[in-house]
């Protein structure tokens, strides 16, 4: 995240298009605002314009306006969205969803800097600049024929990768005090502490939804929560259940001892120890011994045949 933020600082303050692409709730709108607001366009209007959202017929006239006539319903001229961003910054979001036809529209305005009202055949000079951004894998779509190359080309000149939130959990601690700044009043935020067991399991958690998911989740916690202290158990159940390091009896094996220990030795050896008692439970039975470990039969015998562990006459 530093260099995203070292990049946004470099990019703000020149003219390029910047293209943000990351998995959802990773942040791309808090970006594109800060790219803006860092901008030397930063008086002038910052609009954004959500593509997956609009209907393909409207979102040409939603980006470029219309005349009076130029469709039905069209009752009087309206002013677009890349005229209303002049000389500020326009923000297409979910880029990955605009309809090709569009694109070939898009691709031509970004390359003369000027625009076509729906209905009309004057052009109008736009100045503008552009902040796109899309979950979507957009080489992929690419790929596809689902995306223009020119047009992705053209967009991607700064790319602005935003990482999942389990790619770096590091940032989980600091943003859980930022969230309880904001979700607290100033003064009583640190009243609010988290248990080492409820923030080993916040930090091990995979978070799909990403920072928007985490948000919520300490939102919650603030105003649903007990005491002071957060506890495992006042964390939502996705959270709490889906984790081994909860069920106490898992937490001997999980005990980090003084001296430290050789990680690859003791999973090695905790899951020969895991293997040997499903098996041991079960009379040998590699169908049952396999559904107590979650795993497929073929993965258990594989495992067996790696690591030597046969055990006489077995099913
Ligand atoms: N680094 C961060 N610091 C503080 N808040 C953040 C951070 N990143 C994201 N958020 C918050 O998480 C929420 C989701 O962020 P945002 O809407 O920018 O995500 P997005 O990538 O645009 O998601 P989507 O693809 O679903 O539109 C917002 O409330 C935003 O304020
Ligand atoms: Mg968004």
């Amino acid at each position: 995240m530093k260099e995203v933020f070292e990049r946004i600082r470099k990019v703000a303050k020149s003219d390029s298009t910047v293209l943000i692409t990351g998995p959802s709730g990773t942040g791309k709108e808090l970006v594109a605002n800060a790219i803006h607001k860092l901008s030397n366009r930063a008086e002038a209007q910052r609009v954004s314009v959500n593509c997956g959202a609009i209907p393909g017929e409207l979102l040409e006239s939603e980006l470029f306006g219309h005349i009076k006539g130029s469709f039905t319903g069209a009752i009087s001229n309206r002013k677009g969205r890349f005229e209303l961003a002049h000389q500020g910054t326009l923000f297409l979001d979910e880029i990955g969803d605009m309809p090709l036809l569009l694109q070939v529209k898009l691709l031509r305005v970004l390359q003369l800097r000027q625009i076509e009202p729906v209905g009309s055949s004057d052009a109008v000079d736009v100045d503008v600049r552009m902040v796109a951004a899309t979950h979507r894998d957009l080489e992929a779509q690419v790929k596809d024929g689902k995306f223009r190359e020119d047009l992705f080309y053209r967009l991607n000149v700064i790319p602005v990768k935003l990482p999942a939130l389990k790619e770096r959990r590091e940032d989980i601690p600091l943003l859980i005090s930022y969230f309880l700044d904001r979700f607290t009043s100033a003064d009583r935020s640190n009243e609010i502490s988290f248990s080492h067991e409820a923030m080993d399991l916040l930090m091990s958690y995979d978070w799909p939804g990403n920072v928007r998911e985490l948000e919520n989740v300490i939102e919650r916690l603030v105003i649903l929560r007990g005491g002071n202290e957060i506890l495992p158990e006042d964390l939502p159940s996705k959270i709490y259940r889906t984790n081994p390091l909860v069920s106490s009896q898992y937490k001997t094996i999980f005990e980090l001892p003084n001296q430290g220990v050789d990680l690859k030795t003791i999973l090695s050896d905790i899951e020969d120890s895991l293997i040997l008692q499903a098996l041991s439970r079960t009379g040998g039975n590699k169908n049952q011994a396999s559904k107590l470990l979650s795993l497929n039969r073929t993965t258990l015998i594989e495992k067996m045949k790696k690591k030597g562990l046969e055990m006489g006459d077995s099913v």
